[in-house]
């Protein structure tokens, strides 16, 4: 069988382990791969290569994706499913592994449920936001590059007893901003998940300086919604709150405005840390590497036995398989037991 594979939506460390999981796996159970360039957009626009033993060589610690990725949707234009269908059959493709996160999986999902497209999924994401996992790779790299920078921050803020603000990815979730805030020993977290008011966290900063600390670690994921005793919430996003073609507004810029009321209402000096995309560069770290390529495996397990609309997931140390929908049901938010010790440590 002809194996086509993809990556879509926001890279992630991790990818290329996966790729190289799969091929090696499906090759020798006698199947040749093809990747698909540049996520849905390869298939709409028939962008394919023949993948070898040379082009898998070597990928495993490199960051990003040989493949290339983007975020375009085949349902948000007229003829593009039609499109994804006809270069999957014109090149003689028997089955597809798609690795992504909701909207990837999500058109995965759709296109095996309304034209019985043989698909199975790998979930990604450095937010960790997708149901059915445990964990995505991609989410401990990004968590261990957040916590180092947090690390630094502490060093410089303690020498001009200053507030560093740390804002962090994760779209609507906190996973990243609690986990890194947790190992980094942050000193206030804000989350979507635990909105607390601006006049408290002041409240903390102002009780810890009084305490003899003057300095402090604030750190807020990029979807925490600025909050006030008035009840007033507001969410921080691009200009116009401009969408993708899923619909997602580009977040980011909440760390500034939340540095600048800190400052105001404190009279502490404060400055901003946004770690934006670095967050999702460079090396996997090795659990990211593993994870990544225990998911490869299981993929290519699942596309020979043609068990297609699942999707390798981690429940517990297992790897196991889930519906693709599950993947997509719910956004998985920081359970309550993790907030209440962030909450705690902080
Ligand atoms: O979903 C991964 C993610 O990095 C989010 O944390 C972030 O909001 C978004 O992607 C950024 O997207 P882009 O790379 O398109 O700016």
């Amino acid at each position: 069988m002809r194996i086509g594979i993809l990556t879509g939506g926001g890279d992630c460390p991790g990818l290329n382990a996966v790729i190289r999981a799969v091929a090696r796996r499906s090759w020798a159970n006698g199947h040749e791969i093809v990747g698909v360039r540049e996520g849905w957009r390869g298939l709409v626009e028939g962008k394919l290569e023949e993948l070898g033993p040379s082009q898998i060589s070597g990928i495993l610690p490199r960051g990003g994706t040989i493949l290339g990725t983007s975020r375009t949707n085949p349902f948000g234009q007229d003829g593009d499913v039609e499109r994804v269908l006809t270069t999957f059959s014109d090149a003689g493709l028997g089955a597809l592994v798609a690795i992504g996160g909701e909207d990837t999986l999500g058109v995965a999902a759709r296109l095996h449920a309304q034209n019985g497209f043989p698909v199975v999924g790998v979930p990604k994401t450095i937010d960790n936001d997708l149901s059915g996992t445990d964990y995505t790779f991609g989410f401990d790299t990004a968590v261990s590059i957040a916590t180092e920078a947090i690390d630094r921050l502490h060093t410089t803020a303690e020498s001009h007893n200053r507030v560093m603000v740390v804002e962090v990815m994760g779209r609507h979730t906190g996973w990243i901003a609690v986990m890194s805030g947790i190992a980094g020993g942050a000193d206030v977290i804000l989350t979507p998940e635990d909105p607390e008011t601006i006049e408290d966290a002041c409240a903390r900063l102002v009780r810890r300086h009084d305490e003899g600390k003057d300095f402090s670690i604030v750190v807020v994921s990029e979807g925490y919604e600025l909050t006030y005793a008035s009840g007033e919430r507001r969410l921080v996003a691009g200009e116009a709150l401009e969408s993708d073609q899923f619909g997602h507004v580009r977040l980011g810029g909440v760390g500034h405005v939340l540095a600048k009321e800190i400052e105001e209402r404190t009279g502490y000096e404060t400055r901003v840390t946004v770690l934006g995309h670095v967050q999702r560069g460079g090396t996997p770290t090795a659990h990211d590497r593993v994870l990544a390529t225990r998911f490869g495996l299981k993929a290519a397990s699942l596309v020979h036995e043609g068990r297609f609309g699942r999707m390798a997931a981690l429940q517990g140390d297992a790897v196991v398989d889930v519906a693709l929908e599950e993947a997509t049901r719910e956004l998985k938010r920081v359970p309550a037991s993790m907030i209440a010790a962030a909450r705690e440590i902080a």
